[in-house]
């Protein structure tokens, strides 16, 4: 059956995010029938490099052996066991892996399975932190200007709103808002609004260095270093949310350690079981857990868990994978295919008339189009043409992202970079 044909299985009975249905097909999607490395293959057999790395989550490629044999092993022992009340071995296992790693003092793990719900944990954490500990007015949350936190209305309230999101206005809460990354200001003034409201603030929320869905929005570890100095000087939590940074992106483990901050709560995502699995947590520090403890059945309890919270199959592939990225030295390549994505970007990108900018920190980029008017789709039609030429990519808005896997060869960035190239160069001037 054609890939044609796939897709109209497909938007007869399946409902894609972010996706408007009625031209679903009408934008050329792959289906993906089976994939091998970092690439996916579609119903006919081409061959698409993955270059957004499936929406941000495969690290080291797709069918990595180590990988599904993880999976296999636990897959033996059993698939999942609940978390609330009883607990897990190899849960247990990767709590105590990831404690030796993230960048927050003494940290517990609470376990859920999307990205918005790690966020979700961290806010109701947060608030009812001082709830506990008997400081009344801490209320409400910092969030800054292009923020991406997720689709649940908590998460979608602290995010900067966009993407079509305004409808929901009525139904997110009110939070203070910091301005962009892009603004010379931002971190002036989302530390004074830290001393000045101090006494409302349970949290404030970030991405440390890179706004992801803001379509790749950079801000200087010194700038988070002191915001992390405000809210431990005014007694506000700082909330990481290192959902899309997480787990190497940025050429460390985590994207607090290269600014050198420690939050009171960070949420994972994503990468965490290298794409294999759905699941996301967020670390604790010490004294936030410390303050939950309490009498059996008291209101000091977290009433909060989801159903697949620590889920025993995705909790292997997350702790084969952690021995992975030290094994493999995955760090490193990011670091240098970095640098090379950087120089290919300038040398090859940068110059088209088409483009306005290109940023890069670690293996996220984002290259911002420049059309010379609204309307023209830009983004889109760049996307599209590099999907004609093997690689797969989604835009946001009129910027370009490239998120390879972590492990990409120098030889895969030049003909990610030579495809983009010449869907870009062939949008014209108009
Ligand atoms: C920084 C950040 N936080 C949260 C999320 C939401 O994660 P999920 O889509 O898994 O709910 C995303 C997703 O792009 C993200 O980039």
């Amino acid at each position: 059956m054609s890939n044609d044909e796939w897709a109209k299985r497909d938007a007869s009975v399946v409902w894609h995010g972010f996706t408007q249905m009625d031209s679903y097909t009408e934008n050329s999607p792959i289906v993906v029938d089976r994939t091998d490395g970092r690439y996916v293959i579609d119903t006919e057999g081409r061959r698409y490099f993955d270059a957004i790395s499936s929406l941000w989550v495969t690290t080291l490629g797709h069918r990595v052996p180590e990988l599904d044999d993880a999976l296999i092993a636990q897959l033996q022992r059993g698939a999942h066991t609940t978390l609330l009340g009883n607990g897990n071995t190899i849960v247990v296992e990767l709590s105590e892996a990831l404690a030796k790693v993230v960048p927050v003092d003494e940290p517990h793990f609470l376990y859920a399975s999307d990205g918005a719900s790690a966020v979700e944990q961290a806010l109701k954490i947060a608030f009812q932190f001082w709830v506990n500990r008997d400081i009344a007015g801490k209320t409400t949350f910092l969030g800054f200007g292009g923020a991406y936190h997720g689709d649940t209305i908590g998460a979608l309230s602290l995010g900067g709103g966009g993407f079509g999101t305004s409808i929901f206005d009525p139904l997110r809460f009110p939070v203070l808002r910091a301005p962009e990354f892009a603004d010379p200001t931002c971190f002036n003034v989302a530390c004074r609004m830290i001393t000045d409201h101090a006494h409302e603030l349970a949290a404030v929320i970030i991405e440390p260095l890179v706004q992801g869905a803001s379509g790749m929005q950079m801000c200087a570890p010194e700038d988070l270093q002191r915001l992390a100095s405000a809210c431990n000087t005014h007694d506000v939590l700082l909330i990481c949310d290192e959902i899309a940074t997480g787990f190497g992106r940025t050429g460390t483990l985590f994207a607090s350690e290269l600014a050198g901050i420690r939050p009171d709560l960070l949420c994972l995502g994503k990468g965490m079981t290298a794409g294999y699995l759905p699941m996301s947590a967020t670390a604790a520090s010490g004294a936030v857990f410390n303050a939950f403890l309490g009498p059996d059945l008291s209101e000091k309890t977290l009433y909060h868990g989801h159903s697949y919270s620590g889920n025993a199959l995705a909790a292997a592939v997350a702790l084969r994978h952690l021995e992975l990225i030290e094994a493999w030295d995955v760090l490193e390549n990011v670091r240098e295919r970095s640098q090379e994505l950087e120089q290919l970007l300038d040398d090859r990108i940068a110059p088209l008339t088409q483009v306005r900018e290109t940023r890069v920190r670690g293996l996220m980029s984002g290259i911002d189009l420049a059309p010379p008017r609204d309307g023209l789709r830009w983004g889109r039609k760049a996307s599209a043409g590099a999907v004609a030429r093997g690689v797969l990519i989604r835009p946001i808005g009129d910027t370009v992202i490239l998120m390879p896997p972590l492990t990409v060869t120098s030889e895969e960035l030049h003909s990610t970079v030579r495809a983009l190239h010449d869907s870009i160069a062939e949008l014209g001037d108009a």
